[in-house]
């Protein structure tokens, strides 16, 4: 059992030994496998197939399963890290001393996007982008998607979110008409032109590799996900009676969805884990919320 943080509470050393341990990952080779995966599992509702990762119920639980992965390696590395969390409705500067040159670094330059500044700057030698959707080497961002402007979500965007009793709904997919609580933070309920809601318009509005299905190759990825975990646990205690994962049961065989997703008690790939083994995040670690 171990506690995550609000990255804004982490002390210096704190900071300099999870950037540390994320660094170590990624010279050691092990980094790069978790980008590979997240974008073997962004299906998406065109597609074929089972949807996991997004767009889909098992985005909490797989997600959570991830970063668990994730983290157990980074401990491996050195036992005291854990991932913070980002609280974008509190941080919501490009200035906010998360972005300073200790821990994540900073925007991206205006002329093609590259980060300059922070252990995770492609000149600081210690951060190649080895695979990603598009050709760029170096890490990028764009914060506030100038082009478009948009601002990250509010404190009231994400309580009128909290507020829904409803895990998910039939058709459990990215339709903007969908109202549950999972579709509706993922943020599929408005259009990407416009920024998307919650957990999308944060990877928009950080910009760069974050918009894509190779997200993690920047390590913002982590705490914005980690802060997108705390919300299921926040959901949960604000509905103790809701079912904290839906459907429950496989879907119907003549149901259109059959076979796109899965249900609480049907194992995730590709760690072969249930829903149902993950409600409970207390197994695993706490969470220190202030
Ligand atoms: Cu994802
Ligand atoms: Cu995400």
């Amino acid at each position: 059992m171990y506690t995550r943080m609000n990255q804004r509470n982490l002390t210096s050393d704190q900071r300099s030994r999870f950037v540390n341990a994320v660094l170590q990952l990624k010279h050691l080779g092990r980094y790069d496998k978790y980008v590979k995966l997240h974008a073997q599992y962004f299906a998406a509702d065109g597609e074929t197939g089972l949807r996991m990762a997004h767009m889909a119920p098992t985005f909490f639980p797989w997600h959570r399963q991830f970063l668990l992965v994730f983290e157990h390696e980074l401990q491996m590395i050195d036992p005291s890290v854990t991932i913070p969390y980002w609280d974008w409705t509190a941080d919501r500067s490009t200035t906010s001393a998360l972005w300073d040159d200790d821990f994540m670094g900073g925007d991206g330059r205006s002329s093609d996007g590259q980060v300059t500044s922070g252990p995770f700057a492609y000149r600081n030698g210690g951060w190649p982008i080895n695979f990603g959707v598009t050709k760029e080497k170096y890490l990028t961002r764009s914060m506030g998607r100038p082009d478009r402007p948009i601002v990250l979500p509010t404190s009231d965007e994400l309580s009128s979110a909290l507020s829904i009793s409803t895990y998910d709904t039939s058709p459990w997919n990215s339709a903007p008409g969908t109202r549950g609580f999972r579709n509706t933070i993922e943020g599929w309920t408005v259009d990407e032109s416009k920024g998307g809601y919650l957990h999308n318009r944060v990877h928009q509005w950080v910009g760069g590799q974050m918009t894509g299905g190779a997200s993690p190759n920047d390590p913002i990825f982590w705490l914005h996900h980690s802060f997108i975990d705390l919300i299921w646990v926040r959901w949960q205690r604000q509905h103790p009676n809701s079912a904290f994962y839906l459907p429950s049961r496989p879907l119907a065989a003549n149901d259109p969805q059959h076979g796109r997703l899965l249900s609480l008690d049907e194992p995730m790939p590709p760690f072969n884990v249930k829903p149902s083994t993950l409600l409970d995040h207390r197994r695993y670690y706490t969470y220190e919320e202030n």
